[in-house]
């Protein structure tokens, strides 16, 4: 039996080169998610969002699990015994951190190193991109013991996966390898857990030279539009372009002059280089 871990010490993070690497950090319990956990990571998420030295977040876990879903007995047994306001409120501390991270300020990037379960796959979702091991292990386990897959987990299983796979992973209470989660759908790629690092650095790096701006209306846009009919989306865009050019109206004509008039990039090979104008 190990000591109870404190609240504090339930997420662990570190800003190397603007990237916040954010880690469950229970690996005695498998990262699995108690209230302790859910409240220090938006704790975290607070003190990450909005600091200059952070340009992309990283949510990985220590040990052998991503995180094993929520914690059976702190946040199942234990609140439901304290009532439905503690339930109530249990809940709201999950959901609230997931929520956060969907509309996150930074682009983010869910890098699963082994175990996810149930409830990990609301953190899942929240990431804008997703890489795994190919050692990982992805399960919707809940059926296994006896309840539905709750927190979002079946509207980000349909969300993400075929209907007749979402019906057969959340039936079934299999688990999937990484690559067969790469092949459904429920991340980016699948690569061994050593090359693992590397890769996701790389895309964080290359996050970092895109203009903030656009980044955070592109990302919204693509959760947002998804719930629209065509004509909607395409007036939102409109509307969403209008006002990220209200945090940044210079950033796109820099892009344009650096390729039209300076001819010293193509957009369509990379990025502009963003340090050379000033944010409005
Ligand atoms: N809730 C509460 N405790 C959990 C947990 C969870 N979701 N997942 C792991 N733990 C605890 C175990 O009870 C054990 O505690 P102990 O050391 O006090 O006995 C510890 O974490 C280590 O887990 P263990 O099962 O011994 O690790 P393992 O490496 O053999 O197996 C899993 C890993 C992830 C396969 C297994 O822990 C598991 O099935 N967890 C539950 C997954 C799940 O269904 N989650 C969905 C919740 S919605």
């Amino acid at each position: 039996m190990t000591a109870e871990r404190a609240e504090e010490d339930t997420v662990a993070y570190e800003i190397v080169d603007n990237i916040a690497w954010v880690s469950f950090n229970r690996p005695e319990k498998r990262n699995c998610m108690s209230p302790k956990l859910n409240r220090q990571m938006m704790r975290v998420l607070d003190e990450i969002e909005f600091r200059d030295d952070v340009g992309a977040v990283v949510l990985t876990g220590e040990g052998s699990a991503w995180t094993a879903g929520m914690d059976l007995k702190e946040y199942f047994r234990e609140t439901e015994a304290q009532g439905l306001g503690a339930t109530r409120q249990a809940q709201r501390e999950s959901y609230g951190w997931w929520r956060r991270l969907r509309w996150f300020q930074k682009p983010t990037i869910a890098m699963v190193n082994g175990w996810c379960f149930g409830g990990g796959y609301g953190p899942l979702f929240a990431c804008d991109l997703a890489f795994c091991a190919d050692e990982a292990q992805f399960g919707l386990s809940e059926i296994n013991w006896g309840i539905l897959p709750g927190g979002g987990a079946t509207k980000i299983a349909v969300e993400l996966m075929s209907f007749r796979r979402a019906m057969y992973h959340s039936m079934m209470g299999e688990n999937v390898d990484g690559k067969t989660a790469a092949e459904w759908g429920l991340v980016n790629e699948s690569l061994p857990l050593e090359k693992l690092k590397d890769r996701v650095t790389e895309v964080a790096k290359v996050l970092l030279e895109k203009n903030p701006v656009a980044l955070k209306a592109t990302k919204d846009a693509i959760r947002r539009v998804s719930e629209m009919t065509y004509d909607n989306a395409e007036d939102f865009l409109v509307r969403a372009q209008e006002a990220a050019n209200s945090y940044d109206n210079d950033g796109r004509k820099e892009g344009i002059k650096q390729f039209i008039d300076d001819k010293t990039y193509k957009p369509g090979l990379g990025a502009y280089d963003k340090s050379k104008h000033q944010k409005a």
